[in-house]
């Protein structure tokens, strides 16, 4: 298992590209199930969730061609046949967006089985709004050895209200509502800039949609879809953990090819911390030359202030003077990387779904565990304000979603590296001829 050491200290100076969203790469993947033709698909981030992807939907007989050279973020997804509309457990419980196949699978063949995805280390992370809304559609849902199954002959517009908002929810019937028959209205949509991405892939391929970015939306459903070519939208995520890296550094970042219209929430927050930032159109310089105070947030859906930056701004607070509280409001258990932050000298104590962080304290070097994708990247965040050498065990996480962080990172001055496992000495080795 691969490991990260890196030296803090260095302020971070330069420029930053941000990769293409991978949680908008994801359901626009998915969205290539619902077409005979290719979908061609542009900004896709170089990360282990895509992998994971494209070998989802090879083995269900899709023909995946990656883009090379100059192209290498490009994909083309054609799925003329589909011979095993299938996500079987191995692949699901690596990445629990393979749920995003169920509805284009019982859209475009009529029937699906996909593994239920089951727990993960932020919380329980069911699927019932997916196959309730599916059932609404029309579809036949039985659950049996951990699969769900879902049938239809073809399936029929409907009235939905989400009972909570779920982003993966959203897109999952959302594409399987453009090829139903009749109106769908969904109510109580999320709103993230990633379901308006994949709306705006899915008119491409023909579809009628209205309303994706509010909580209303309508799709007329179409008998067919055809392919199309779309640009994935820039990483909010991914920016957004550099601004926080640029801030905690005492920097001169520039993010580059981002949206800050993406980052509302987060920009607020910092020009309330203290934070210089100036952006245009696609770029957001962030200057870290004042000293930080301490602000509280409340994780909340999009355009609140997002559950994927909450791990990253309490890295943050620990630098920033005074008392800051974090409010996680989305996921039940997503303060894992409080107690290694601590292991590194932050003072946070944890109360249920608040953590109280005191600031600021130094950090010092220590060894820490990466427990899940976004508090892998918060612990890089804390490493990089360290005194001294801290090693980041379990980096495979941070790989199911940011694209070459220690390359982009050191790019602006960090002092970051990877190491694989150290494996213990072979008594003798057998020579290479034998
Ligand atoms: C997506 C993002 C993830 C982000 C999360 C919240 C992708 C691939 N992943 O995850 O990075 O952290 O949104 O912004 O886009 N819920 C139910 N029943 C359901 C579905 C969800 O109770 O059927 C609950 C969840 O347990 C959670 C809340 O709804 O408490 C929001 O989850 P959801 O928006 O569905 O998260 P994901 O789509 O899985």
């Amino acid at each position: 298992m691969d490991k990260f050491v890196i030296r803090g200290g260095n302020p971070l100076l330069g420029t930053i590209r941000v990769s293409g969203a991978k949680n908008a790469a994801l359901p626009a993947m998915a969205a290539a199930l619902l077409t005979d033709e290719p979908v061609i698909l542009e900004n896709i981030p170089q990360v282990r969730d895509i992998e994971t992807t494209r070998n989802l939907l090879a083995a269900m007989g899709a023909e995946v061609e990656l883009g090379y050279a100059r192209a290498h973020h490009r994909t083309t997804i054609c799925c003329r046949t589909l011979a095993a509309p299938e996500a079987s457990y191995e692949l699901v419980k690596t990445m629990r967006a393979s749920t995003l196949v169920l509805g284009p699978l019982v859209a475009r063949c009529g029937t699906a089985r996909v593994s239920l995805p089951g727990g993960c280390a932020i919380g329980a992370r069911p699927i019932d709004l997916h196959i309730k809304g599916l059932e609404q559609l029309g579809a036949t849902i039985t659950q049996d050895h951990g699969y769900v199954e879902a049938s239809a002959r073809r399936l029929r517009g409907a009235e939905i209200v989400f009972d909570k908002i779920t982003v993966t929810g959203t897109e999952d019937l959302l594409m399987a509502a453009t090829l139903a028959e009749g109106e769908t209205v969904m109510q109580n949509c999320a709103r993230e800039p990633e379901v308006v991405d994949l709306a705006d892939l899915l008119n491409k391929m023909g579809a009628h949609i209205e309303g994706a970015g509010t909580s209303t939306i309508r799709i007329r459903g179409v008998e067919k879809l055809h392919g199309a070519k779309h640009r994935i939208i820039p990483d909010r995520v991914e920016a957004a953990t550099f601004i926080i890296a640029g801030a905690l550094t005492a920097g001169d970042l520039n993010i580059s090819g981002c949206d800050p219209q993406h980052l509302g929430a987060l920009l607020q927050k910092l020009g309330e911390v203290g934070v210089k930032i100036k952006q245009t159109t696609d770029s957001i310089r962030v200057m870290g030359d004042s000293p930080c105070k301490a602000a509280d947030i409340v994780t909340e859906e999009y355009p609140g202030f997002p559950t994927d930056m909450q791990a990253q701004y309490m890295a943050l607070a620990t630098q920033s003077d005074g008392t800051s509280v974090i409010t996680e409001n989305i996921f039940e258990n997503r303060f894992m990387h409080a107690q290694e932050m601590v292991r590194m000298g932050a003072n946070i104590k944890i109360e249920g779904r608040r953590a109280v962080v005191r600031g600021k304290t130094p950090l010092g070097s220590a060894a820490v565990l990466a427990s899940d994708l976004r508090a892998s990247a918060s612990l890089v965040l804390a490493a990089l304000v360290a005194d001294g050498e801290t090693i980041i065990d379990r980096v495979y996480h941070i790989d199911r979603g940011y694209e070459n962080i220690e390359e982009k990172l050191r790019g602006v001055g960090a002092q970051i590296g990877r190491i694989g496992e150290i494996l213990p000495k072979r008594a003798a080795a057998p020579s290479a001829r034998a």
